[in-house]
């Protein structure tokens, strides 16, 4: 992933799960405000409730003895039966506190309803509720829960007794729904999500721009690397101005400092290359002209002593086999080493591989091998080096020729074509193919796997593809044959 989204998500995420702690810290203490005042509220209803009941039942109880509790018992049940106001009053106070309370029921000992703000409760035994003043005491998960998720009303219950007794004698039974109080938090909540939604948009753009300064020491660092490899000089500028850039900036200075000794460097093995190809090519050529006269010498000594001394036949052919060879080294490590002087000429390529193959013909039918040669669709032409590009193509042709010496139907193929600007000739054989350690290595010079072999062939072929700026290619695996590819463009830039 790229360090500038990486710092990006890294922003982004701390934010948003700030914002998102900080929402549901708010969504509970809204609930809990409001549970709070809910139980507030339904105390002083049960309240008003119960002082009312008590009223209609002064007013019902004719002026009597003083009564055991069993009988004041029966005497309220008696009233509140009969009692067909009070249903009034509940829905009244219901209604008086709707957005809050659902439901008002009064209960008897029994637990059955005996009076309720909902008709058809009368005689049922009371809805059963979970307690909301359970619910404001019990733990945060479960308060987010009830009030993000609940559907089921929650009840608060206010006695109504005979003093010195235990039990009450009727309950006042309160339902409130959480789905009310979602209402009356819900717009509340909304102005907190737009407020936390701004915030994450400020953090996306803060991030932005944080991550931008951030990564511009690393670009510019970058662009001082750049620099160096191009080998162009990098301007050194230490310490800096700037007090908050002064690390980057020391990685700069020393990046400079890097680049001065990187090129001094590249000066000074550019100028031993030079040097070291100069005197190898003097040593070279010292050792031409000495061999050519033994040679020559060694030629007239063939002739002087073979009448004389027939035995010094074979003595002579070994030296002179020698003499050769030593030549052919010395010749190749000059061609190798030719200094770049480019012959470049405009020509046809398929003309010019045709004219390979015809000189390879001989070797070729020697080792009864068959070669073919396929033109373009149209013939273009190339601007280059022609004796170089021959040299190459000679080389790689030769070289699947040797391939597939001694083995049968050893066929040769060479296709000429244009690919998008650049000339291709394409060289397969149906030989033995190589080993991946063998092509590895096929490019150095001197590498051979041949016993007569002097390994510069291919390197020479290189030598001629880069300079003409292409390359060349290879598909070869043991068993499957060859192919070389040279590859250049059409046209020297
Ligand atoms: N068509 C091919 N099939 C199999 N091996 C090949 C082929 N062409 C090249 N090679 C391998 O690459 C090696 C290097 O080739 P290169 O032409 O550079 O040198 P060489 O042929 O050995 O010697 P010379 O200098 O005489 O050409 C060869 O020795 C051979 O092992
Ligand atoms: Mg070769």
């Amino acid at each position: 992933m790229r360090l500038r989204v990486r710092l990006l998500g890294l922003s982004i995420s701390t934010v948003a799960v700030i914002v998102t702690v900080l929402f549901i810290l708010h969504i509970d203490s809204l609930g809990q405000n409001w549970l709070a005042q809910a139980l507030e509220r339904n105390n002083v209803a049960g309240k008003n409730i119960i002082s009312e009941i008590a009223g209609h039942i002064s007013d019902r109880t004719v002026d009597a003895p003083a009564m055991s509790p069993e009988e004041t018992k029966k005497n309220w049940n008696r009233i509140l039966a009969a009692d067909t106001d009070l249903a009034d009053l509940l829905v009244q106070q219901a209604a008086v506190r709707s957005g809050v309370i659902v439901e008002i029921n009064i209960l008897n000992e029994d637990g059955k309803v005996v009076v309720s703000s909902i008709p058809s409760r009368q005689g049922q035994n009371a809805p059963v509720r979970e307690s909301l003043q359970a619910l404001e005491s019990s733990d945060f998960v479960n308060r987010v829960k009830a009030i993000g998720f609940s559907r089921t009303d929650y009840e608060t219950r206010v006695p109504m007794g005979i003093p010195d007794q235990d039990k009450p004698v009727f309950e006042v039974q309160l339902l409130v729904s959480p789905i009310l109080l979602r209402d009356k938090i819900l717009p509340d909540l909304r102005s907190t999500a737009v407020a936390s939604l701004f915030a994450l948009l400020a953090a996306v753009v803060l991030a932005g721009v944080s991550a931008n300064l951030a990564l511009r020491p690393v670009k510019r660092i970058g662009k001082a690397i750049d620099t160096i490899t191009t080998g162009r000089p990098l301007g050194l500028s230490y310490p800096a101005r700037d007090r908050d850039d002064r690390e980057i900036a020391a990685v700069e200075y020393k990046l400079g400092l890097l680049g001065q000794q990187m090129q001094g460097a590249r000066r000074d093995a550019d100028q031993m290359r030079s040097a070291i190809g100069t005197l190898a090519r003097g040593v070279a050529h010292e050792i031409k002209n000495p061999l050519n006269a033994i040679a020559l010498r060694l030629e007239t000594l063939r002739m002087k002593i073979a009448d004389e001394v027939p035995e010094a036949e074979g003595e002579i052919d070994m030296v002179s086999n020698e003499v050769h060879r030593l030549d052919k080294v010395v010749r190749t490590f000059l061609d190798l080493n030719r200094p770049l002087e480019l012959d470049i000429t405009t020509f046809d390529p398929a003309e010019l591989a045709a004219g390979v193959i015809e000189i390879m013909r001989p070797a070729a039918s020697q080792a009864k091998v068959e070669l073919e040669i396929t033109g373009p669709a149209k013939p273009f032409t190339v601007q280059g080096d022609r004796g170089l590009i021959e040299q190459g193509l000679l080389n790689i042709v030769n070289n699947a020729i040797q391939a597939l010496g001694g083995s049968a139907a050893g066929l040769v193929r060479t296709v000429v074509s244009l690919v998008q600007n650049n000339c291709e000739i394409a060289v397969s054989d149906n030989g033995p193919g190589m080993s991946e350690s063998v092509r590895d290595r096929i490019f150095e010079p001197y590498f051979t796997t041949k016993d007569s072999g002097s390994g510069i062939g291919l390197a020479v072929t290189k030598r001629a593809m880069d300079l003409h700026h292409g390359n060349i290619r290879v598909d070869s695996a043991p068993g499957t044959g060859t192919t070389m590819i040279l590859s250049f463009p059409v046209r020297r830039a």
